[in-house]
């Protein structure tokens, strides 16, 4: 489904060059859970901006269902394709949870409407946290909206980075399962950058990123 070939990043600062990825070959297919771990600064937020299409590797390319993604409507990929769930959540303030969640659903113009009490439920929430402001809730119920709307969106491939940051050791189970469901019943491809090695351990394929590389784990 995704094909990372020979990618490298380099982000020019005034101090230089920043060689964030360092040629990253990686193959990932629908219906696993995917985890990368590795120290801040290896280079994991930036391979999934890469593969979610918000920006352009500097050489190498990111296919995906064998297209180029450099050469495709990268808007229109992200809109239809991609189920983002960042370190920082990026609600909408003004909105309540369950106007956020709805959110991607009209963005990605799916047909049928998403439950949202069902998803909110799914993440560990209610109804009445979505009837709040997003300004309302503490930052792990931020975090929970963020995934449901990630969810709601129902794109074939799901990115999180780090999306148990927050969340104690219960919430974060909960979001694995549902994450790892996501990938085995419905065929998704779910990539989890994460620091926890227990989350990575639920993973059914896991990678390793050092200073811009990337190695297979067992
Ligand atoms: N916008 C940016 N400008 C300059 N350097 C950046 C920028 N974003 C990330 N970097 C650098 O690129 C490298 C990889 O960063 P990142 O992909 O965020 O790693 P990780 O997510 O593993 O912490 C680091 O050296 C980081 O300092
Ligand atoms: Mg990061």
């Amino acid at each position: 489904m995704i094909e990372v070939s020979n990618v490298t990043y380099d982000y020019p600062t005034k101090a230089g060059i920043v060689h964030a990825l360092r040629g990253v070959d990686l193959k990932l297919e629908g219906g696993k859970l995917y985890a990368i771990t590795g120290r801040s600064g290896s280079g994991k937020t930036t391979l999934l901006s890469l593969m979610a299409g918000l920006d352009t590797p500097t050489s190498g390319t990111v296919f995906v269902n064998g297209v180029d993604l450099a050469k495709t409507d990268q808007d229109r990929f992200r809109r239809e394709q991609v189920g983002m769930i960042f370190q920082a959540y990026y609600l909408l303030p003004q909105l309540t949870a369950a106007e956020n969640i709805l959110l991607s659903y009209e963005i990605g113009k799916k047909k049928e409407k998403p439950d949202v009490n069902a998803l909110l439920r799914a993440v560990g929430l209610t109804s009445f946290h979505g009837k709040k402001r997003s300004t309302q809730l503490s930052g792990g119920e931020q975090q929970r909206v963020a995934i449901a709307r990630a969810i709601a969106a129902d794109a074939p491939i799901l990115l999180a980075d780090e999306p148990t940051g927050n969340l104690d050791n219960e919430n974060s189970r909960n979001i694995i399962a549902i994450l790892k469901r996501l990938a085995h019943e419905k065929g998704k491809c779910v990539v989890v950058v994460t620091h926890s090695e227990e989350i990575a351990g639920e993973a059914d394929v896991r990678y390793h990123m050092s200073d811009g590389r990337i190695e297979a784990r067992d």
